[in-house]
């Protein structure tokens, strides 16, 4: 068998991958059923925009920052359906933080302004802004409308740049009665890994999610000195009512067991493991992380780290310094087959042998860029 065989057949059969995936996923979204409420956010006043979908990653960040004591959420959805329902769901789980549920446009700024302006008559403090809403468009770039490209900047890009606007504004105000003595705040945009790289969205989808990571690297440098920290999540595949139809589709066909196959993990993900990552950068565990998109994808941009002539670059050089490296050869010929090309677990395996040789022989192998 070729290096590149034995390589592919690194880990569990496909079928119990599927069943360890499932068995895996299902104690991951049952953890809070026996969590402890260890307190992260108490106290914490937070917004979080698109929490209407009732699979979605704004609802489950809901429901996982009142397990952790936020003291008041404000939760913002443009579709009312399943807001009074989230709410009841919070409060009769946690009576102890309060919710309020908006109907509201997240990119409408005279919404964003007045919820943001809310929570500080209220509560007299705004600790945490979620700007999660999000909208995905499917046309081909020939059949994108400039209409349905503005729309895309508009639901996902615009309604971060107002959260970063209006959040903090309310976050720099300081109010030592309601115990925030200094300015403080972290506001968390939902961006995506199609905003670090090409291939996991539209153009426009695409487009704007790298507009909204810029948005978490920029706004940071307006807002020095301030403690209100900004950063954007960038997830990978995850099974929400966005992804909801793709899903049901491989469900339908008999062939869910390889969604996210693609993937290092070899699976996509749940709203749970997006609403963790929130967690972390709504809390104070995170207080030094600021101005970072924070890719929750299960390591797929790792896994396309090099370009096909960068691994071939260092190959090369790499068949000059080392006699005996035909399984790499052999792999890396497997890899220049178009079929195998499609075999993302060549190109990782090939990746991981480079980056191992690599870090051995330091000084031999220069690369002709840096890896990004
Ligand atoms: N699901 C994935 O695989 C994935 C991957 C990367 C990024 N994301 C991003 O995650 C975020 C959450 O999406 P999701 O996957 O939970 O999808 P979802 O469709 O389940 O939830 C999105 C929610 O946003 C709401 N929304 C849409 N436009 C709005 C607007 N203008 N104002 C207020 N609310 C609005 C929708 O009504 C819905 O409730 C989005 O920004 C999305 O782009 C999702």
């Amino acid at each position: 068998m070729s290096g590149y065989g034995s390589v592919k057949n690194v880990g569990p059969n496909a079928q119990d991958h599927f069943t360890t995936t499932q068995a895996r996923l299902k104690q991951i979204q049952s953890q809070l059923d026996t969590a402890v409420r260890s307190g992260k956010l108490k106290n914490k006043v937070c917004i979080i925009t698109g929490v209407g979908s009732l699979k979605g990653i704004g609802r489950t960040s809901a429901i996982l920052f009142a397990h952790e004591g936020a003291k008041h959420l404000y939760l913002l959805d443009y579709d009312p359906t399943n807001l009074e329902n989230l709410k009841s769901t919070i409060e009769s789980k946690y009576p102890d933080v309060k919710v309020t549920v908006q109907q509201a446009d997240a990119a409408d700024e005279a919404a964003i302004k007045g919820v943001c302006e809310q929570a500080l008559r209220e509560e007299g403090r705004l600790d945490v802004f979620f700007a999660n809403a999000g909208i995905a468009s499917r046309d081909t770039l020939q059949n994108t409308t400039a209409e349905t490209f503005m729309n895309s900047m508009r639901v996902n890009a615009l309604s971060c740049f107002l959260a970063v606007k209006h959040a903090s504004v309310a976050m720099l105000k300081v109010n030592p009665s309601r115990g925030k003595d200094t300015s403080r705040g972290s506001i968390i945009l939902t961006a995506s890994v199609a905003g670090l790289r090409s291939g996991a969205g539209t153009v426009d989808y695409s487009a704007s999610k790298a507009a909204v990571n810029s948005i978490a690297q920029t706004s940071t440098y307006q807002l020095q000195k301030t403690d209100i920290r900004v950063n954007s999540i960038c997830p990978g595949l995850i099974e929400t009512g966005m992804t909801g139809p793709t899903f049901e589709y491989a469900r339908e066909r008999g062939t869910e067991s390889r969604i996210g196959q693609l993937n290092p993990m070899g699976r996509y993900a749940v709203p749970e493991e997006i609403a963790n990552a929130a967690l972390f950068l709504a809390s104070d565990d995170s207080s030094y992380v600021n101005g970072q998109n924070f890719a929750v994808d299960g390591g797929v941009l790792q896994w396309f780290r090099f370009t096909l002539p960068e691994l071939d670059h260092r190959l090369v050089t790499l068949k000059k310094v080392h006699k005996n490296w035909t399984r790499v050869i052999q792999m890396f010929t497997k890899l220049q087959d178009e079929k195998a090309v499609r075999d993302a677990a060549a190109a990782a395996a090939v990746g991981a042998l480079i980056r191992r040789t690599e870090s051995t022989s330091p000084n031999k192998l220069q690369s002709p860029s840096t890896p990004r």
